[in-house]
């Protein structure tokens, strides 16, 4: 099968420079104007704009941009305008899916990231023997220029947060300005959550050869950042997917995985007890005056509040911590716990006044119905489990 012209043209590109953009009117054309005429001839380069409908009219001003480049002869430029999808990684990654270039750049479109780095790091690429180079803000060389102490606060903190769970040992994980080659990616499956497809990319690629180069971060001069609450969340979100990405399976026999939690439950159980008695002693102690059956009642809210949230967090892995479901749980939580305690006291009463066992034996044998029963009340409908998985 033979190539037409234009297939053996675009089959030698080397780089695609990914540039995603949302209301960057102000940006946009400069922006296109300086990136294209920095990117080096041989490469053959090919600018992909990926727009999610900006009301602002980027996505057609980038349109118009590309037309008259066609028609000058500048580098090709395409534009990929998405009107369904919204997200800057999911736009990042559609530009990427979109492009064909051996290597690929990705960068903001608001002049934080340099078009000048663009030079520095494909000849990194090209002439050392690494897949992946990031323009890093935090080695030697690299720095901010524009931020607020607090910006600079929440980037150095989800930078840790990156290295410590993720074993990340890049200075710059958390940046939006990087390059690689194309087979880094090939087969990776994307989650493309909120806003850092770097971070993914450097979990899910283990192995690659990482390098980072100082880049001058500055802060936008038209527009607006789009970094806010959400954002925040999303990124925690997406740090705990892929802290789960490649740890073993979820184990598969369910007796073990029942046992498990039942063991968890226990345990919790048991922490319970000890925060209950620290608690009660504490207030009873330190607050002379505190009627010793408070003290006692204040020891049982501390130990059935910290039972809740460590079943929640630990025993049942329940990571929807939105405010209404947990106060349901924490709700339904408290009447199992209280029916368990009615029971056990019924039960005791029963065996020793009615039946003449012994106590200890007595006491032993409700104990374990309760808090089997109890268990089993919770997975099911406190945590909204099948009894038995
Ligand atoms: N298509 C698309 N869709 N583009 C988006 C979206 C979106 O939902 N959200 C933001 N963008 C584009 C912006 O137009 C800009 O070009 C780039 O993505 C970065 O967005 P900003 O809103 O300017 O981000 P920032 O300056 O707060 O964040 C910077 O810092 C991070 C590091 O802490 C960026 O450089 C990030 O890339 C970087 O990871
Ligand atoms: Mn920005």
């Amino acid at each position: 099968m033979s190539l037409t012209k234009t297939e053996v043209y675009t089959r030698s590109r080397s780089l695609s420079v990914i540039i995603p953009t949302y209301n960057e009117s102000q940006n946009i054309t400069t922006m296109l104007d300086i990136v294209s005429s920095c990117l080096p001839p041989w490469t053959n380069a090919e600018i992909i704009v990926v727009d999610d409908n900006s009301p602002d009219g980027t996505g057609r001003i980038a349109e118009e941009y590309a037309n008259r480049s066609r028609i000058n002869g500048g580098c090709e430029i395409r534009i990929i305008n998405r009107k369904d999808e919204k997200g800057l990684s999911s736009a990042i990654l559609a530009g990427i899916r979109a492009s064909i270039g051996e290597s690929v750049v990705v960068m903001d479109s608001d002049f934080s990231h340099p078009p000048e780095t663009i030079t520095k790091m494909i000849e990194e690429l090209r002439k050392s023997d690494c897949d992946i180079v990031v323009a890093s803000r935090y080695v030697e060389g690299g720095s901010i220029t524009g931020w607020p102490f607090k910006r600079k606060m929440i980037s150095k903190g989800a930078t840790k947060i990156a290295q410590r769970s993720l074993g990340i040992k890049i200075k710059d994980p958390m940046s939006g300005f990087f390059a690689f080659r194309r087979h880094v990616i090939r087969n990776i499956s994307f989650d493309a959550i909120g806003y850092k497809i770097l971070l993914e990319i450097l979990v899910k690629a283990r192995g690659a050869k990482v390098r980072e180069i100082p880049y001058n971060f500055t802060d936008r001069k038209s527009g607006k950042s789009k970094l806010d609450r959400s954002v925040i969340q999303d990124y925690l979100r997406s740090v705990w997917k892929l802290y789960r990405y490649g740890k073993p399976e979820k184990e598969k026999r369910t007796s073990v995985r029942f046992l498990s939690k039942a063991g968890r439950f226990y345990t919790v159980g048991a922490s319970g007890l000890l925060v209950n008695y620290l608690v009660s002693f504490l207030f009873g102690a330190v607050l002379s005056n505190l009627w010793y059956i408070y003290a006692t009642m204040i020891g049982i809210t501390f130990s059935m509040t910290s039972n809740f949230i460590l079943n929640k967090i630990w025993t049942f892995e329940d990571r929807n911590t939105t405010a209404r479901r947990t106060l349901v749980q924490y709700g339904t939580f408290l009447a199992f716990s209280s029916i368990g305690a009615a029971f056990q006291i019924g039960m005791v009463y029963l065996l020793v006044g009615t039946e003449h066992v012994n106590y200890a034996l007595s006491l032993f044998v409700s104990v374990a119905i309760a808090s089997i029963g109890n268990f089993i009340l919770n997975k099911k409908w406190t945590f909204k489990e099948k009894v038995w998985s």
